[in-house]
């Protein structure tokens, strides 16, 4: 169990304890077989998917290459000694060339600026999708996804698990079930092993639900309470689980929903955030019972619960946005329930 300490002070540290590697994935990875390429390695997530992923080998002490994949260069990553490839996956020759590993993380995707400009964000979740799926046949692939594919649901159903029937509501969300179906097809027809990721809201000290509402609280911005609840997971811990989920990866698909096992009051949150902060937040609009929630009790059964709880995570962020530590700028939306971002 590593020490959590009580605050992070710079993004060095950051991504010290972001990409730390589970005694549960460093056992999994002794078990697995062949090399692990992150497709989309360079977004908000990839990079922690990355360097966890080489922790992991390295402590496991087995002999896999770690491919980090993405449009854009990656020299962070390489300087880590993880193999980087620049690849448009929108080429179906250049994906083509790719090494064929057995064990592929997906993670391309495209949200924010999507009303507008729809055809693009369906390019790059659908089409880009079946590039990596009929090139990675016969692999292992754990696909991102969303928990945008569920319905909005009221708080009161404990939010939605495995078995609820998709739902998206508008064009990112459905561009993501086309993702997913992208996958699905190749695994229903025996030639892939795949596990769709449906994520809600990972969260680190740069970005998040919990940044968008420390920072609202630290301007003095009222903080939009109508979608009252949400949960977030540690992407470290994120990361953990899917890496470890590539065991679960099957055909026809399994379906993973990943997150935190609080589901948290927005409003109650950004009252911490005013306490750790010496401000008072102020608040708009009104709790109507309604968001995102994903119930991810099978992860947490499988994999434990994740290794910062939510505390301590809403401490860190505090601090962090006090400090006016690096914010990547990109508010998440949460608000959202009608599928416009
Ligand atoms: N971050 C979250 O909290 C969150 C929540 C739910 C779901 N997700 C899903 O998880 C996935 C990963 O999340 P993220 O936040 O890191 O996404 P991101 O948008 O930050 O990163 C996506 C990456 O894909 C790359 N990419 C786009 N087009 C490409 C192309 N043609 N060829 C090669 N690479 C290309 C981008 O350069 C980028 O590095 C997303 O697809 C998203 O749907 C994320």
């Amino acid at each position: 169990m590593h020490h959590l300490p009580d605050k992070i002070r710079n993004v060095q540290e950051l991504e010290e304890i972001l990409s730390r590697p589970s005694e549960g994935l460093i056992a999994t990875l002794k078990e697995l077989d062949g090399d692990i390429m992150i497709l989309g390695a360079g977004g908000k997530i990839g990079p922690t998917m990355a360097l966890t992923a080489k922790r992991a080998v390295d402590a496991a002490k087995v002999q896999k290459t770690v491919y980090a994949v993405d449009v854009v260069d990656l020299p962070n990553l390489a300087a880590a000694g993880i193999k980087t490839l620049k690849c448009d996956l929108l080429d179906l020759d250049a994906v083509g060339k790719l090494p064929k590993v057995k064990n592929v993380v997906y993670m391309v995707g495209r949200k924010f600026g999507s009303t507008g400009s729809e055809s693009l964000t369906w390019a790059i979740n659908v089409i880009v999708a079946y590039h990596a799926a009929r090139t990675f046949q016969g692999s292992r692939i754990a696909a991102f996804s969303t928990g945008c594919v569920y319905p909005v649901v009221d708080i009161r159903t404990g939010g939605t698990t495995e078995q609820v029937p998709v739902n998206p509501v508008g064009e990112y969300a459905m561009s993501c079930l086309g993702r997913e179906r992208m996958f699905d097809y190749f695994a229903d027809s025996d030639k892939s092993k795949v596990v769709q990721v449906r994520l809600n809201y990972a969260a680190e000290c740069r970005y998040g639900v919990l940044v968008d509402v420390a920072t609202k609280v630290w301007k003095g911005e009222p903080v939009d309470v109508t979608t009252g609840y949400a949960n977030v997971i540690w992407q470290g811990d994120a990361c953990n689980h899917v890496l470890q989920g590539l065991k679960l990866a099957s055909n026809p698909a399994t379906i993973l929903n990943v997150t935190g096992p609080e589901i948290f009051s927005i409003r109650q949150v950004a009252q911490r955030f005013g306490q750790l902060m010496g401000r008072e937040p102020k608040f708009t609009g009104q709790e109507n019972g309604l968001g995102y929630i994903n119930n991810a009790s099978k992860a947490n059964a499988l994999f434990g619960n994740p290794s910062v709880p939510l505390g301590r995570l809403v401490e860190w962020t505090a601090h962090w946005t006090m400090q006016g530590g690096e914010n990547i700028g990109k508010p998440t939306h949460f608000e959202t329930q009608n599928g416009k971002y």
